[in-house]
């Protein structure tokens, strides 16, 4: 059994495997090199690596793509789907991480901490007449209401005492906490809101939805925070509101190229805080993760059924 690995991943969760012979493939994370590692592998540990269709005709052994992690935007669906290639993720295992970085970048940014750190460490000790907000009954605007955006809102209300505002298209009435009132069109969300952070998937639906229109009808002076996916964020238009003073701050951990361009116009400005997409990295959701994926992959290796946390359904999927 042979079990590919290009980026590094916790292995506690497939440690069983690899005491009963299975073999690990490594590779470089580009499609020449899948496409010559993935031939005779039966299961894929996937991070952040593309999985077009052209990777996967290569696969001919490959039953499962098991994601570390929770977003499958890099990957084929549709081609894993007509191949007969499970392909699952770690729903819950990340859930707590990137709610609480979330909350790191609401913080840092209404606080103007990374501009505060920098200025601080180059001998501008000036820097604190630069004044932040307070987050103590404000508005934040949660859209998509998930596991994620869920977390989120459960930690900034109950521990920062805001008020949430939430938005979600497949919103569940029984998801909707106490205390949250729920906007119908994200136009209501962005009107009301102080804060604005991104819990959504990058899908056709959200591809570029945060756009001009979506910033001019923010608050004047409201932060935006994404934690979700670069593709989602209309990048140029982004920094014109920052720019222009419409935004006060934005927190980012995802942009539309990563890892981002050193040219990119973010860099220069004092009111964006960065981080290098790690919101769900911490050793304790590494582990989680690492669990979760070992257990899909070993339901379709050693048992041949349906991984419990599958994203897909191919009609014919294969068999060991
Ligand atoms: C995820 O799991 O989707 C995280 O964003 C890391 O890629």
């Amino acid at each position: 059994m042979k079990l590919l690995v290009p980026q590094e991943v916790v292995l506690d969760g497939v440690q069983s495997l690899l005491e009963a012979g299975a073999e690990l493939v490594r590779c470089e994370n580009n499609e020449r090199a899948l496409i010559d590692a993935i031939g005779d592998c039966d299961a894929v540990l996937a991070r952040t690596e593309v999985y077009s269709r052209n990777v996967l005709e290569h696969a001919k052994n490959l039953k499962i793509i098991a994601r570390y992690g929770v977003g499958t935007d890099k990957i084929d669906i549709e081609a894993a789907n007509d191949l007969g290639i499970w392909v699952s993720n770690t729903p819950l295992a990340l859930t707590n991480a990137v709610a609480e970085h979330t909350v790191m970048l609401i913080l840092t940014a209404s606080k103007n901490m990374h501009y505060c750190d920098k200025n601080l460490r180059e001998g501008n000790f000036s820097c604190r007449a630069t004044l932040g907000v307070e987050l103590m009954g404000k508005t934040l605007g949660v859209i998509g209401f998930g596991q994620i955006g869920r977390a989120v809102a459960q930690k900034c209300k109950d521990g920062l005492g805001m008020n949430i505002v939430a938005y979600d298209p497949n919103m569940k009435k029984d998801h909707i906490p106490q205390d949250v009132v729920v906007a119908m069109y994200i136009p209501e969300l962005l009107s009301q809101s102080d804060i604005v952070t991104i819990h959504m998937p990058l899908i056709p639906a959200t591809k570029g939805m945060a756009d001009k229109a979506f910033f001019a009808s923010m608050k004047d002076g409201a932060i935006f925070i994404n934690a979700a996916r670069g593709g989602i964020v209309v990048e140029p238009d982004l920094i014109e509101a920052l720019q222009s003073g419409k935004l006060f701050a934005a927190g980012l951990d995802c942009f539309s190229s990563e890892p981002l361009p050193l040219d990119n116009t973010l860099y220069a400005l004092d009111n964006v805080v960065m981080t290098p997409h790690n919101a769900s990295a911490t050793t304790d959701s590494f582990l989680r993760c690492s669990q979760d994926m070992g257990k899909c992959v070993m339901d379709v290796l050693l048992e041949g059924k349906r991984p419990r946390y599958a994203v897909n359904n191919p009609p014919m999927p294969r068999v060991g």
